[in-house]
């Protein structure tokens, strides 16, 4: 098979941005002017080259009734379920060689055609024009309207229109699309995601009367001193426009100023205008609001605000980037529902409809322009696109078309370059041009070290210490960057279990204003539904290179459930502080928010024994203006309440329905303790007595030659032991360019998942049985001296652990704790934290109460199987047959799998029941934290290798 670059087929790898297309203009949907989309089923037949087909396709009355078939929007190697080809993963190589602009000769070409009737309501075709909108097709697509070639474009998340109404018929258009997986564009599109060619967002035909409006920008600002807003839309087309609930009715070019509500991403104040031109009427949603730099500040309507962000890639399991109304929305809801108040668009501006969404529920935006050469890296940046003049037309066509397109939404704030494309002249061409377009915004871009073109410190993955450094300006750099506020555009790599450590980086951005907040790395998994593999990710399609669950490293899991790291952010970024001091009676309330009162929340107390709640009742709390504290004082404990460990338990609630979540809404909680927990005394009464080689003290009975607890009462058990293994999670493993320690290494490479029991001593005391052991690993000098000591009152079975580290240990543990096995177990029950998973620096959001739940329900299911599931602080627990008491609390976790099983298993599918429930009581268990990407666990929350000692109370459960 042979390809050249021929005439046909050289914009495929050229650098320019295309030919044919208009210029880029406002997105906007239109109250009178007739649409018809063509989404919908089209045929489709794909090639392995480029060139291997002509455009005869393209002709009308061609016959492409033997084609397949594929759904617009959409990817079509997510259709025909491997017929047509697979999808790709690699976080930054380009998946082909790199020899810019070139690309490979088997270049999958999807040729796809569609024929359409204009719907009876369409205009007399004499009357106006038409254009063909494409929203977005990945990678390059070259268009045919009715045998006419009308263009060719590349930029794979913007927009492209192109004027047809010459060539429009009543009946039977042929609409032919040839599109290109691999082109010139690829080089500028390397962002860490798959590659799915397609096109992958609408296809509308708009009608476009004479007359109708063109390009308008809508500029409303807010004057927070006086209250006003001032309004101008400039138009191309001259028209009038009208704000009825503001009484505003004046001529395009012309500016008012009224008292307004501003906009805000909490309380997002939209007013319904119209643009009239003399063809078209065009709804306006306007936000008033500004933006600028003040201070070193990034401060919108006069105030510092305080990004608590993600980073939204596009994504559904089982349709890729082809998102669906529905599905937007949703991301929207999560979002405001789980506290959150700023979006990057990583790496690309989003589907139109979803800037939509965040103008009305109101969230802060930084729109990405679709833009990212990360692969050049390899190389050490040389040939790198944005710093060779050839590819600035591209480079400028791709910031216009964002620009142009998204410039009338209040929700954006701050438009970026794009991302890891490293520096030169290309990407100053962008911010120049951006920054002469729309003086209303900021420009960020995160290469950008020197801030020489953007108007913010931004970083991504900085770890604790050294956001600390920034946040005092101690960071260095130059004078211009030192000036400038700060944001960690991704931080918190949410891949696997974790991340772990938020609430110390939320912290530092609470007490220092130049620290704006940050954006997790990142919403969702991007796992893709698959028929044997529950996801699938980098690999599960063989491809030759790839990077692995990397791409599954989000808040939600492919199916939008949200993770614990969801949950313990939403914790985290609470707009309230609810705390207290135990025992002094009082709750400290603090308004965290940069504009809103508190007046749509509502308060609550419970009391709560044991965590059961006693009483509850109404807080009262008094109005406070953002940033502002009080003192409010808690009612007398209720007279009637039994004795035992007492908590209040705090609540702010919607007060009332909202556009997002219904009234009742938990939005921020706190516990205060009132009464400590009296830890569980066991009198040493029983003594142990061995018969035919076996030893009972109590309710336990043991194996008398190992010491091994074989039955609790009635309840069989796989005997209790050391356990230090985890099933290492992503962060554990960490990313391999990463400098610091990775102890999920060093942990395997001493042999902490092969640790040998050596059974030293067997001592049957007066009221006592002592098991004396030393875990360790082979070939290795360090272990773990460890005595199990079993006493009994006759009803319950205490055992003490003791374990005593020997030899140089260089790394912390894993974990520290018992591992046993039930032959039995489903319901749950304990009163400790939860209800979802928690660990050392992700235990936030864990609550201190009664929970229950099943042992299949207590899995999180981290679409790479790791460690997970571990219920932190519980006092007690009750499953099969059992309850356990901790002395002091532990950690719980149980699976029908072993740690080792679960270790080996590369998709939740690889794990089947074995026949066991294996419990988990832990003393601790080593941080988290996010080096997957970032920072490991801060040192507050390693479990360092140390002399410890801890208890378990078993009792035959009633
Ligand atoms: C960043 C990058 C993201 C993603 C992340 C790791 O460097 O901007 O696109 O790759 O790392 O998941």
């Amino acid at each position: 098979m042979s390809f050249r670059t021929t005439a046909e087929t050289a914009y495929v790898e050229d650098v320019s941005p295309g030919s044919g297309a208009l210029p880029p203009r406002a997105w906007y949907a239109s109250s009178d002017a007739t649409s018809l989309s063509l989404n919908g089923r089209w045929r489709f037949r794909l090639s392995r080259t480029a060139d291997a087909e002509d455009d005869s396709f393209a002709a009308e009355g061609y016959d492409a009734g033997d084609w397949a078939e594929v759904s617009v929007p959409g990817h079509w190697v997510l259709q025909g379920n491997g017929v047509l080809g697979s999808p790709i993963y690699t976080n930054h190589l380009y998946p082909f060689p790199v020899d810019p602009p070139r690309v490979p000769t088997e270049n999958p070409t999807g040729d796809h055609l569609r024929i359409f009737d204009l719907p009876a309501d369409w205009p007399d075709l004499a009357e106006g024009g038409a254009v063909l909108r494409f929203d977005g097709v990945e990678s390059c697509a070259r268009v045919w309207l009715n045998g006419t070639e009308i263009g060719e474009f590349k930029g794979s998340r913007l927009p492209h229109e192109f004027a047809v109404g010459s060539l429009l018929k009543t009946v039977d258009n042929v609409l032919a699309v040839r599109v290109h997986q691999w082109s010139a564009g690829s080089y500028l599109e390397d962002q860490d995601q798959w590659w799915l060619p397609g096109i992958f967002r609408d296809v509308t035909l708009l009608h476009r009367p004479a007359g109708a409006a063109a390009d308008f920008f809508v500029h409303a600002s807010y004057d927070h001193l006086s209250g006003t807003g001032t309004l101008r839309v400039d138009s191309d087309v001259p028209g009038r426009v009208t704000v009825p609930d503001l009484g505003i009715a004046l001529a395009t070019g012309e500016s008012a100023t009224v008292p307004v509500q501003p906009w805000s991403a909490e309380v997002p104040r939209l007013y319904a205008g119209e643009l009239a031109t003399e063809g078209e009427r065009v709804p306006l949603r306007i936000g008033f609001r500004t933006v600028e730099l003040s201070d070193g500040l990034i401060k919108v309507n006069g105030r510092r605000v305080l990004f608590k962000g993600v980073n939204r890639h596009e994504w559904h399991p089982e349709r890729g980037r082809a998102l669906d109304l529905d599905t937007m929305r949703e991301d929207v809801l999560l979002m405001k529902r789980h506290n959150i108040n700023a979006v990057r668009t990583s790496h690309y501006p989003p589907h139109p409809a979803f800037l939509d969404l965040c103008d009305e529920y109101g969230l802060w935006v930084i729109d990405e322009c679709d833009l990212e050469t990360h692969g050049f890296t390899e190389q050490g940046w040389r040939d790198n696109p944005v710093d060779d003049d050839r590819w600035t037309p591209a480079l400028l066509d791709r910031a216009s078309r964002m620009v142009e397109r998204d410039k009338n939404h209040p929700s954006v704030v701050i438009w970026s370059l794009g991302n890891e494309a490293g520096t030169g002249r290309g990407l100053t061409a962008m911010a120049e041009w951006i920054h002469d377009r729309d003086t209303s915004r900021l420009v960020h871009y995160e290469g950008d070290i020197d801030c020489r073109d953007t108007d913010m410190y931004s970083r991504m993955y900085a770890s604790h210490a050294e956001v600390e450094r920034i946040g005092r300006h101690l960071d260095g750099g130059t004078r211009r960057r030192r000036e400038l506020p700060f944001v960690l555009c991704e931080y918190a790599h949410a891949m696997g279990n974790g991340p772990g450590g938020l609430a110390d980086y939320q912290r530092l951005f609470e007490a220092h204003e130049r620290l704006q907040g940050a954006f997790v790395w990142e919403w969702i998994d991007h796992g893709i539904a698959h028929p044997e593999l529950g996801y699938a990710y980098g690999g599960d399609f063989g491809e030759e290179l790839h990077d692995g669950n990397f791409v599954c490293d989000g808040l939600l899991f492919p199916d939008r459930q949200p993770s614990p790291g969801l949950v313990e952010f939403k914790k985290v970024i609470e707009p309230v502080g609810i705390g207290g001091t135990p025992g002094d009676g009082t709750v400290r309330i603090t308004n965290k928010q940069d504009f809103a009162g508190l007046s749509a929340l509502s308060f609550s107390w419970s009391y709560e024994v044991e965590g059961e709640p006693v009483e509850s009742g109404t807080l009262t709390v008094p109005e406070l203006a953002p940033g502002e504290s009080a003192e409010v004082k808690l009612p007398a404990p209720p007279a009637a309440a039994p004795t035992g460990e007492a908590h209040w338990t705090l609540r702010a609630v919607l007060a009332a329905e909202t556009p997002w979540a219904p009234k009742g809404h938990i939005v921020a909680w706190g516990q205060v303790l009132a009464s400590p927990r009296r830890v569980p005394s066991l009198a040493p009464t029983a003594r142990p007595v061995s018969d035919a080689g076996v030893i009972t003290l109590g309710p336990g009975t043991f194996d008398a030659r190992t010491g091994a607890l074989t039955a609790i009462g009635a309840v069989p058990v796989t005997a209790p032991r050391l356990d230090v293994w985890r099933a290492t999670t992503d962060n554990d493993d960490g990313a391999a360019w990463q400098t610091d320690t990775r102890y999920g290494l060093l942990w395997r490479q001493l042999g902490l998942h092969r640790m040998r029991h050596r059974l030293d001593a067997v001592e049957a005391g007066e009221h006592a049985l002592t098991v004396r052991t030393r875990v360790a690993p082979a070939a290795a000098e360090v272990g773990l001296s460890t005595v199990y000591r079993w006493t009994s009152d006759g009803d319950s079975l205490r055992l003490t652990v003791c374990t005593t580290p020997e030899g140089d240990w260089t790394v912390p543990l894993p974990r520290l704790g018992i591992r046993f096995g039930l032959s039995a177990a489903d319901e749950v029950r304990w009163f400790g934290g939860g209800p979802g998973e928690a660990y050392a620096d992700s235990r936030m959001a864990s609550t201190v109460g009664r929970w229950q739940s099943t042992v299949d329900g207590m899995q999180t299911p981290y679409v790479r199987p790791q460690e997970n599931g571990a219920r932190i602080d519980v006092r007690w627990a009750e499953l099969g047959g059992l309850r356990i008491e901790g002395d002091p609390e532990f950690l719980l976790t149980a699976r029908r799998w072993t740690t080792e099983q679960l270790d080996a298993a590369a998709h939740r599918t690889d794990l089947t029941p074995d026949g066991t429930v294996w419990v988990n009581l832990d003393h601790g268990q080593h941080g988290i934290g996010s080096q997957s990407c970032g920072p490991g666990p801060l040192p507050q929350y390693h479990l360092r290798a140390e002399p410890a000692e801890f208890s378990f109370v078993f009792s035959p459960a009633d």
